[in-house]
């Protein structure tokens, strides 16, 4: 069987010299956008930590829930991101032959070594004392929907093998799949940090989830984009049922990784649920296929509008009716205000 590689491009063909893109060659542009995005935890997180460790003390007391939901999140991005690099580098690098695709996944993986570093920040901030750090990690990790979340991603880190030539659906799978990991694992999680920022708290875990979503955004956008130059690509009921996978698994964590409501700050089951569906939606229209659940609205009022915008504006170009796309029916326009 051929072996299958990524999209290639004919000026690749050199000896070693950078072809100049032409305009439209997609890929050399969403290299350049991920290079644009680079920054360092010294410059964005640990100015600002030790306000955080007082915000960590005063929530312990005042809002025990949120206290360890937001514990659960970090530790959960933490290992993800570990994932997400080792993804990046070992098992979709070695079918770059484009030498943009290739630059841009190993920025990927550069960017991910920086997430991994900043959530190890914010969650040796949680405690001074390094082994109650680790006690609380294993209570975190062990809990079902982490593991699952985290499994997604490992069974590449721990794969049997199995390559783009013995399955010909191995890449368009793998990508799918990555596009669920940081799209929709991360989104739900993404916004109760939103929430946290709309009181004025945690000033270096609301400043890193800032600069990391759009990074995720921009890697599930990056991982569109080559899914769609795939010459062979997944029928939708197949990737329905990759994605009401990743959704499902994405609402247990709403139960065992959350106590409950938190209505101080605007964090409810039911929404957040919505907003995962809602996102999912927004991806598969990304990728050409249909919304799995096309009620889903947009109901956390701490989610700007831009948030959601930063990925459908990206596949304007493909399709001018995006916007009305996403949003027909809605009672409430994620867009309304752009
Ligand atoms: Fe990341
Ligand atoms: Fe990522």
């Amino acid at each position: 069987m051929a072996r299958v590689y990524f999209p290639r491009v004919k000026e690749d063909d050199n000896l070693g010299i950078l072809p100049v893109p032409k305009s439209r060659e997609i890929y050399y542009k969403r290299w350049k956008a991920q290079q644009e995005r680079h920054w360092t935890n010294e410059m964005k997180v640990t100015p600002l930590l030790p306000v955080d460790q007082k915000h960590w003390n005063e929530l312990e007391h005042s809002n025990r829930p949120l206290y360890d939901l937001l514990t659960n999140i970090i530790l959960f991005f933490k290992c993800s991101d570990y994932y997400a690099g080792q993804i990046s580098a070992r098992h979709i690098l070695p079918y770059c032959e484009n030498v943009w695709i290739a630059a841009m996944y190993s920025l990927h993986s550069s960017m991910e070594t920086v997430h991994n570093e900043s959530y190890s920040m914010l969650a040796d901030c949680r405690f001074s004392d390094a082994a109650e750090n680790a006690r609380v990690e294993r209570i975190a990790l062990a809990k079902p929907s982490i593991g699952k979340m985290i499994n997604w991603a490992k069974r590449y880190v721990d794969d049997d093998g199995t390559t783009a030539d013995d399955d010909p659906d191995y890449l368009a799978v793998m990508l799918l799949q990555f596009i669920c990991f940081e799209g929709i694992f991360f989104t739900g999680w993404f916004a109760v940090i939103y929430a946290v920022k709309a009181k004025g708290k945690f000033p270096a875990l609301c400043g890193a989830n800032e600069y990391i979503a759009q990074d995720e955004w921009l890697h599930v956008l990056n991982n569109t984009c080559v899914y769609l130059g795939l010459s062979r690509q997944l029928q939708q009921s197949k990737v329905h049922g990759i994605f009401a996978e990743a959704v499902t698994i994405a609402k247990e964590f709403l139960h065992d990784g959350m106590s409950g409501d938190i209505p101080e700050f605007n964090l409810h089951r039911a929404d957040l649920a919505e907003y995962i569906e809602l996102v999912s939606n927004i991806i598969l229209k990304g990728l050409n296929y249909e919304p799995l659940f096309p009620n889903a609205r947009l109901k956390l009022p701490f989610v700007k509008n831009k948030d959601l915008y930063t990925f459908a504006s990206i596949h304007e170009s493909n399709d001018p009716n995006y916007r009305e796309a996403v949003s027909t029916g809605a009672a409430v326009d994620p867009f309304e205000d752009l």
